[in-house]
């Protein structure tokens, strides 16, 4: 008997518009579509200062990085569409992965990353669609356990890529970021059958 996959899919960035949140979302709809369990977080909803080694101390973990860490605890995989600011993944994600690879009570290190498997995305206005920022992103979850898949896209001029109802407006391409949802749900399918 195989079980359903567990997918949670987020985006890097904060903006009400995203581009990245709307890519995700289509990444979602194709992992749905090939028979997993898709929760799509908005990081707009779940506000984190920026990560502050006195405050953790004091206080312990914001009650957001926490809701973060039990949602990324639930799910075996992620999808992951990532804006690209300076050549890097967005500091709201780095702040988000800063704050759930910390570890409360008797957790296993690196407790929401560890055997998680992962694809990742960007869009941007920009001509290389965020690509470089997906290098960082990788080499920061290969580092902390998750397992990344090859598959990749990256969306240039996103402004004129995505339609603004939710779909990309050329097909292939549409199709291309559904196939990482399907990606990443077949593999899950497999890895825990
Ligand atoms: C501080 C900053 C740095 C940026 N650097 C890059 C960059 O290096 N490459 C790029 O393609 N776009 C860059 N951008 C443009 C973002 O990719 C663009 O704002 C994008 O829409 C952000 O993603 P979102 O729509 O999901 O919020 C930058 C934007 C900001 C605010």
């Amino acid at each position: 008997m195989t079980t359903t996959p567990k997918i949670l899919a987020f985006s890097g960035s904060l903006r009400k518009g995203s581009f990245n949140q709307q890519l995700v979302k289509i990444a979602a709809g194709g992992a749905e579509a090939a028979g997993s369990e898709v929760t799509v977080v908005n990081l707009r909803e779940l506000p984190l200062p920026v990560y502050d080694a006195d405050l953790e101390e004091a206080e312990g973990l914001p009650e957001n990085a926490r809701t973060l860490k039990a949602l990324m605890k639930a799910h075996s995989g992620f999808l992951i569409a990532s804006p690209e600011n300076n050549s890097s993944l967005s500091a709201a994600l780095k702040n988000v992965i800063d704050w759930a690879s910390r570890r409360e009570g008797d957790e296993t290190p690196l407790v929401c990353f560890k055997d998680k498997t992962a694809v990742i995305m960007a869009a941007s206005p920009g001509a290389l669609g965020g690509l470089r920022g997906l290098n960082a992103l990788r080499s920061i979850l290969t580092s902390i356990g998750v397992l990344v898949l090859p598959d990749q896209k990256a969306i240039p001029k996103a402004h004129e890529a995505l339609s603004g109802n939710g779909t990309l407006n050329d097909a292939a391409q549409q199709e291309s970021i559904e196939a990482l949802g399907a990606k990443l749900a077949g593999v899950l399918s497999k890895l825990h059958a």
